[in-house]
């Protein structure tokens, strides 16, 4: 159809992103037939390779990220048959005309930025002076989208010069994971949660984002980043809009995001005052992630740095769903497991019957796992089983949807393939617009003004836990433990 593009550009195609996540991608999409028998990847690099060249890169790097048990030979020769490649630099225009003559904007182009954000402009800048940025062009940037508002901002302001919002796709790769997506279905496709899914039965919302990994060969990026801008000013908040947006009209791109950018906005921010009950940011020490000795931040980096590895914050969303209902979120590296979870405890019945004869109820809780299991617990309490003369005794099971097990036939598919996908068919509904964006650096930029002002400095812990102590008191203090 006249949305349909034939072919992607893709720039930064020699770099981590490209072959660990967006090769592998376009192999899987290629594998399962879902790419159009002519589409075609011209991808750019400053490298000087000829098309034979880099495909054996991109071979070598499918035969390393493709799970071993998708990976076939044949198809990734087919498939690298795909693949052009034009060197370039992107900071001379001249460039861009050399492009120019091998893809025809008319056909149809998705055009992909996996680049340092200080190329956005000169990309830009350069495709347009090339006449590539016309109505049938679509524009995909990779993260980081500015590194405060104001930078956002420019960034923003300089896509918005050539391409319009509707064929602008800002990628935030959590919004392409299944269980992400299966959040909404959860709560939207179902009618026993939503009831509950208030103040009045929720006591509050935990959100862990943990990793065992450490800089991986990024100090550059991630020093001048650290936890905050990294991982909770994107995909973090990205979870809290999920787990506490309205009910959105329709499951398009419109109303979703609608109710997203609501939420943003009804962050409360965090000022100086709230620091010491509200923030507690880390740095990882040297110590052992499963059973490994690995080194610490500093040595790791090999400079003297204050950039935080680790942050837990304790928000609120001040709308009427939402009073008085923490969201504690923390996310760290090198942290005793790898582990994304949103966990929602709900408030404790109003009178147990059972208290007398000394049984204790927990509050039930949904445990909704994202990384690296795809599951979904209810726990809810139970009798043990037995002939108690005392009385009952209670404890708390799990009602357990394993997705493995619930789809064991479906591939485990990269959060990129439905997100490349969703590119190529021109639906917007899982990328970030522009006003979400700016809400949630607003909102950020606040957290960091405030954390500088009150002179918070990262506490040390040890690589291999869950984080310094200080995070830990920062939920005791509510009576609240994390859940790990
Ligand atoms: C990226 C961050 O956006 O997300 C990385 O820049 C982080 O620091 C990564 O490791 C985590 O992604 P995932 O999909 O492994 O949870």
């Amino acid at each position: 159809t006249a949305d349909k593009i034939s072919t992607l550009l893709l720039f930064g195609a020699t770099g981590d992103l490209a072959h660990r996540m967006l090769l592998p991608s376009l192999y899987g999409l290629h594998a399962d037939g879902l790419l159009p028998e002519n589409f075609r990847v011209v991808c750019t690099a400053r490298s000087e390779l000829d098309d034979g060249q880099f495909r054996a890169s991109a071979v070598d790097a499918l035969k390393q990220y493709v799970p071993h048990n998708f990976y076939d030979p044949r198809t990734a020769l087919v498939f690298s048959r795909r693949l052009t490649y034009v060197a370039l630099d992107a900071t001379n225009t001249e460039g861009f005309k050399a492009l120019a003559s091998k893809v025809d904007p008319k056909d149809g182009l998705a055009i992909f930025l996996s680049t340092a954000p200080s190329l956005f402009k000169p990309t830009i800048d350069g495709l347009d002076s090339a006449g590539l940025t016309g109505p049938r062009v679509r524009l995909a940037l990779e993260k980081p989208l500015g590194s405060d508002l104001s930078s956002s901002r420019e960034i923003n302001d300089a896509v918005a010069a050539a391409f319009p919002e509707q064929r602008t796709f800002r990628i935030d790769h959590y919004l392409g994971k299944e269980t992400v997506q299966n959040l909404l279905a959860l709560r939207f496709a179902n009618s026993t949660f939503e009831p509950l899914w208030n103040s009045a039965h929720i006591d509050h919302v935990q959100i862990t984002v943990a990793e065992t990994v450490g800089l991986e060969d990024r100090g550059g990026y991630y020093d001048s980043a650290g936890a905050l801008r990294d991982m909770v000013q994107n995909h973090m908040l990205q979870l809290v809009a999920l787990v506490a947006m309205e009910p959105p009209a329709d499951f398009d791109a419109t109303s979703v995001r609608d109710e997203k950018v609501k939420v943003f906005r009804s962050l409360r921010p965090i000022r100086s005052d709230d620091v010491a009950d509200h923030v507690v940011t880390g740095q990882y020490g040297s110590g052992a992630v499963g059973g490994e000795p690995v080194k610490g931040y500093v040595e790791e980096l090999g400079k003297e740095s204050a950039t935080e590895t680790f942050v837990a914050l304790k928000a609120h969303v001040d709308n009427w769903r939402w009073a008085g209902v923490p969201f504690y979120l923390r996310t760290g590296k090198r942290m005793a497991d790898r582990k994304t979870e949103i966990y929602i405890q709900f408030k404790c019945v109003p009178h147990s019957i059972f208290a007398a004869r000394g049984a204790r109820t927990q509050p039930n809780k949904l445990i909704i796992s994202i990384q690296p299991e795809e599951n979904i617990r209810l726990l809810v309490m139970a009798k043990t089983p037995g002939l108690d003369r005392e009385g009952i005794r209670l404890r708390e099971v799990p009602l357990d949807v394993g997705m493995a097990n619930a789809f064991a036939d479906a591939r485990r598919r990269i959060a990129y393939e439905r997100l490349l996908l969703d590119l190529m068919d021109g639906d917007p509904t899982l990328f970030v617009r522009r006003d979400e964006v700016e809400a949630q650096w607003q909102w950020i930029d606040q957290v960091r003004a405030a954390w500088t002002e009150s002179g918070l400095t990262p506490k040390p812990y040890g690589a291999g836990s869950w984080g310094p102590s200080a995070a830990i008191a920062l939920t005791e203090r509510d009576g609240v433990h994390w859940h790990d």
